[in-house]
């Protein structure tokens, strides 16, 4: 096998060498059946064993019981931005905090289905630079629920701590299981699997029963119903089944780490490395979040003094086998994505190649 590069991707993202190895092997054949995972039926007893175990250690490193119903889900989380208000609106308007990209589309894909976004607040105006803070959201008591995206991936802003709201829903897609997830607080939370968790076009998903129960039984679509899909644990039709099985892998990973407070330890640590590169640079390099405390832990976004000096940087890093450093069209500069398995050395490779490279370039 080739070297393996520090891959920075924002997603689909590098995972776990060891999640990678046991799926490859599951792939060929799964414990020793002569078949491999992908080549056995969803209705069979092997998928079943996995889609439990992977419902069962979800639940355990999230610290949920019998309060939510685990879904897996296809179509992305994009699919969700128009599946939640067509199953959670019931009827009413929706709040949305929009402080980036990812939940500028959340609030689109209400409206595409005929359900009133309420924008209680957005930091458009200056590209995202930060999230409005909670004491300026001008939250709409009719509407059916709140929706944040916890962790804006092409800006690079997150909330630390989430908001008290009866009906909250979180777009964690590029922070999922990065850090543990205060689950009491949270009315449904979902996630595209391609950054932390596993290939794309999986959608974890967690939703409260209660919620769950005011799903109506028609009018939606059952393939689109959470409801109809909790009731068939994820199966109405044939789920993304060797896709579930890496997602099981990195659940088992995930405990081998400790845990989810471990591995937020971890990524705390790989992002300090990233933004003291930043702070300490005499101004070389500008992270483009301004609120210090809301810097994202996942995609650290930072801006050098010239568009040819940020193409250098990106080529040279190439070189230091450092890829997929270049930022969002609409926010430019770079973007390092540093998810759950970009290990500690990834964060002090580039830490050091930014320091030498304004050295050599400033
Ligand atoms: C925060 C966030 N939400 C939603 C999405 C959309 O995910 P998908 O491409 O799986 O539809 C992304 C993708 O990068 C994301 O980062």
């Amino acid at each position: 096998m080739s070297t393996r590069v520090y891959n920075f991707s924002a997603g689909p993202a590098m995972l776990p060498l060891e999640v990678l190895e046991a799926s490859a092997k599951a792939l060929i054949d799964f414990q020793g059946k002569g078949f491999g995972i992908a080549e056995c039926s969803h209705r069979g007893k092997e998928f079943d064993g996995v889609a439990d175990e992977a419902i069962a250690r979800c639940k355990s490193l999230l610290g949920v019981s019998d309060s939510h119903e685990v879904l897996f889900l296809q179509g992305g989380a994009t699919q969700l931005f128009t599946t939640i208000p067509m199953n959670l609106a019931g009827g009413k308007s929706a709040d949305y905090l929009v402080s980036g990209e990812w939940s500028k589309k959340a609030a689109a894909g209400a409206k595409e289905v005929g359900v009133t976004a309420n924008i209680i607040a957005t930091s458009e105006a200056s590209n995202f630079d930060h999230h409005p803070e909670a004491t300026t959201w001008k939250l709409n008591p009719e509407a059916a629920y709140l929706h944040v995206c916890s962790n804006e991936t092409v800006h690079g802003n997150r909330i630390v701590d989430l908001p008290t709201h009866a009906q909250l829903i979180v777009d964690a897609s590029s922070e999922f299981m990065a850090r543990p997830h205060a689950m009491d607080k949270i009315a449904m939370i979902y996630g595209g699997a391609q950054k932390n968790l596993g290939p794309s076009g999986l959608v974890l998903a967690l939703i409260r029963k209660d919620l769950l129960a005011t799903i109506p039984d028609k009018g939606i679509p059952k393939l689109f119903s959470f409801r109809a899909q909790a009731e068939a644990k994820s199966m109405i039709n044939t789920p993304p089944t060797f896709s579930i099985y890496m997602l099981l892998e990195t659940f088992r990973w995930l405990e081998r780490q400790g845990g989810l407070a471990a591995i937020e330890h971890v990524n705390a640590a790989k992002a300090k490395l990233l933004y003291d590169a930043i702070d300490q640079s005499g101004g070389y390099y500008t992270g483009t979040v301004i609120k210090p405390s809301q810097r994202s832990h996942m995609n650290v976004t930072f801006r050098l003094p010239s568009e040819e000096k940020t193409d250098e940087f990106v080529k040279q890093a190439a070189k230091h086998d450092m890829v997929a450093l270049k930022g969002y069209r609409t926010v430019g500069g770079i973007r390092a994505s540093i998810y759950n398995a970009m290990p500690l050395a990834g964060c002090q490779s580039l830490a050091s190649f930014m320091h030498d490279f304004k050295a050599k370039n400033g």
